[in-house]
């Protein structure tokens, strides 16, 4: 951390663009760590948030409930195909902890006491917390904490741009999907198979192949596990559809949505579940069936009016069929970018592409620094007027979502400049 000094004081922010205290304006090329829909300061979602800033800012859901949140509750239920029951919660870190603690203690409710062990895939990522840390695994990231990590089995992604040799990319899903079946067949422990739904982000953004999610989803449901989906940072139109479980025609028993959920402007988070989940946990009290989990700001009504908003939105300006229009616009340019010679893959779905860097294409060795590749291209970006970060050697573009078709050519654009420049301070 010692290589940055001090940060540039962001003060204000206006559509795609961030501004400091300087007067800089630098284009948000990672929507605010992936969350802002509508850009920053749209009128509608701050009049959402200070309207209700009037009536009651924050009340707790514990034994009561608010006016917002239950109309967010529907709102949810509306655009979440088979799901019936939402519990709030405000990160997407902490809606993953709900997600395996609902799913860990449904098999406790239901008197099944062997299924107690988490299936994940390699590379996931679902948040910073212990719980979250677990289930996912990015070794740069968690490997500090590997001892007090819970274990979990983890199975492989296929992954189009590294294929085993030998294999054509159809064995590769193959292969990984049998592994999956093998060991589903082997025992009747597994509780639950956790992945985020239609890619993984942070675990270098590699994107499913048609009908990977889907096959899973079916030999969950085969082998009675449960099946969750953490749609945190690729649903809500990131990936090009509102709900990417329903484009993977994947219908999960528990997911989670973050991030984008109120536009990008307060923090908030929900854990849902379909019925049979829900059900298992009411009864007498007595019975001890219900979710032992709480935090304070649990169904904030500031962030639930304007995830409401956020919602309405969508509908009313048509943004799922905006994002499907404009996302268009990044194949014209990877020609462009795969042509520059650090360049080794582009990997694009929706609002989301992943630019991996290599120090030899041949060979698709990921470029390896002593110096922060992250610090390098934050300081090259802002000199072509765009916040950049990479993820590792893989340079992320996930700008608000609404960006208009000429923001992001000239997002592109500098986003290319910016590699070239970058070039030889990484090399
Ligand atoms: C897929 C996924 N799940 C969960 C999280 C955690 O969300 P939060 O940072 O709000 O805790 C993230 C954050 O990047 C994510 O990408």
């Amino acid at each position: 951390m010692s290589e940055w000094g001090s940060f540039d004081t962001i003060t204000k922010g206006k559509g795609i663009w961030l501004i400091d205290s300087k007067g800089n304006k630098i284009i948000d090329a990672v929507g605010s760590m992936w969350c802002n829909v509508w850009g920053h300061s749209n009128p509608q979602l701050v009049k959402a948030i200070t309207t209700q800033s009037k009536k009651i800012q924050h009340s707790s859901l514990f034994n009561l409930t608010n006016e917002p949140i239950e109309k967010l509750a529907d709102n949810l239920m509306k655009i979440s195909p088979g799901m019936n029951k939402v519990f709030f919660s405000d990160n997407g870190s902490s809606a993953m902890e709900i997600a395996i603690k609902i799913a860990l203690q449904y098999w406790k409710n239901t008197g099944e006491r062997n299924r107690t062990k988490i299936a994940t895939v390699e590379n996931g990522y679902h948040g910073d917390t212990f719980g979250a840390m677990s289930v996912g695994y990015v070794p740069e990231f968690f490997a500090k904490f590997k001892e007090q990590l819970f274990p979990t089995i983890q199975f492989p992604v296929p992954n189009k741009y590294r294929i085993p040799k030998g294999l054509t990319f159809e064995d590769h899903q193959n292969e990984c999907l049998e592994k999956i079946e093998k060991r589903f067949s082997k025992k009747d422990d597994i509780a639950a198979f956790i992945m985020e739904s239609g890619a993984q982000m942070a675990g270098g953004v590699i994107i499913y192949p048609e009908d990977f999610q889907k096959k899973i989803s079916k030999l969950c449901k085969k082998h009675d596990i449960l099946f969750v989906l953490d749609e945190i940072a690729t649903g809500f139109g990131r990936l090009g559809s509102m709900v990417q479980y329903q484009e993977q025609q994947s219908i999960p028993d528990i997911a989670a949505y973050g991030k984008m959920l109120t536009g990008g402007y307060l923090t908030m988070a929900a854990t849902l579940t379909n019925k049979k989940i829900y059900d298992s946990f009411s009864g007498e009290f007595n019975d001890w069936k219900h979710l032992f989990h709480g935090h304070t700001y649990t169904g904030n009504p500031m962030a639930a009016a304007v995830a409401n908003e956020n919602i309405h939105m969508y509908e009313k300006f048509n943004l799922i069929k905006k994002i499907q229009k404009t996302s268009k616009i990044f194949s014209k340019y990877y020609e462009e970018i795969s042509d520059i010679d650090i360049v080794g893959d582009i990997r694009h779905k929706g609002m989301l592409m992943g630019i991996e860097l290599v120090s030899d294409k041949e060979k698709k060795i990921p470029i390896k620094t002593k110096k922060s590749i992250n610090k390098v291209f934050f300081e090259e970006g802002k000199k072509h007027g765009i916040y950049l970060r990479t993820l590792g050697n893989i340079v992320m573009l996930v700008p608000p979502l609404s960006i208009q078709g000429n923001e992001l050519e000239l997002l592109l654009r500098r986003t290319i400049k910016t590699i070239q420049a970058s070039k030889s301070k990484i090399i």
